[in-house]
């Protein structure tokens, strides 16, 4: 599904948004905080429109997704930046490889969340930090029927004017309903061991940040938090199904 949306995902992701996806990005990037010679791992980078920011600034970024097709507009767009095919579930780095572990839109869609959290957990460097944008519940009931409306109605229908595969957006709109409100996203990054965890809501709540901390000084046990977690398939995984084989 993402290679078929892949050559003109940015775009439509600008029109959907109505052009908010370039202001929630920038409060991600203030909140992985990180400066010139430190390293990011930006997961489900996509196209690695989330990792140029750091890339702009100096910052060591490395973009890892599983989709080839979202890899290959990346690398032509931003030969620069370092595109690494990887499995969220299984990453390809050692242990305390990176300062910082970010995701952006990209959670929902892994099959297996708990499994990605805890290895962003193994990656990242004791003391380092976790920065996640992810769709999720608006907080004021008048708003979230009106995005709620907005996503299950106008979206489809204008995806149909503007993709090439509508149902992708048919999908976005329903596993967006299906995803975890922010206090329940926060409760899995804190069962998988991440500490110090908060979040900010931004355009009411369509959208939370979540941050946390990896405890300082503590070697993680890779084993101990994939055997805890795993096997737990996310809310969005059968849905995706359905999308992969219509009419099923
Ligand atoms: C909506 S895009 C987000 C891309 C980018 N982070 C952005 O902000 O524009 C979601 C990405 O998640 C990736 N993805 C889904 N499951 C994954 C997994 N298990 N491992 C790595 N990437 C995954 C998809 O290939 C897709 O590129």
């Amino acid at each position: 599904m993402f290679d078929d949306v892949a050559p003109k995902y940015d775009v439509v992701n600008d029109v959907l948004s109505m052009g908010q996806t370039r202001r929630w990005r920038k409060v991600v990037v203030e909140a992985v905080g990180v400066s010139r010679g430190q390293s990011v791992l930006d997961l489900a980078a996509g196209t690695g429109t989330s990792s140029e920011p750091y890339a702009d600034s100096g910052i060591n970024v490395i973009a890892c997704d599983f989709s080839l097709g979202m890899l290959k507009v990346g690398k032509r767009r931003r030969p620069d930046i370092d595109f690494i095919a990887g499995d969220a579930t299984r990453l390809p780095f050692a242990d305390n490889t990176f300062d910082a572990s970010t995701i952006s839109f990209g959670l929902r869609n892994v099959n297996e969340p708990k499994k990605a959290l805890a290895e962003m957990l193994r990656v990242t460097k004791p003391g380092g930090r976790l920065v996640i944008a992810e769709f999720s519940q608006p907080v004021v009931p008048l708003w979230r029927t009106m995005y709620t409306e907005y996503l299950m109605r106008a979206l489809p229908a204008m995806a149909v004017k503007v993709s090439s595969n509508p149902d992708a957006y048919v999908y976005l709109a329903e596993s967006i309903r299906a995803w975890p409100d922010q206090d329940h996203l926060a409760a899995w990054l804190q069962e998988a061991g991440w500490e110090s965890v908060t979040y900010r809501n931004l355009s009411g709540g369509i959208v939370a940040v979540h941050r946390a901390q990896k405890p300082a000084g503590t070697a993680t046990d890779p084993a101990a938090g994939a055997a805890a977690l795993a096997n737990h398939t996310g809310p969005v995984a059968k849905l995706r199904r359905n999308i992969a084989r219509p009419g099923r």
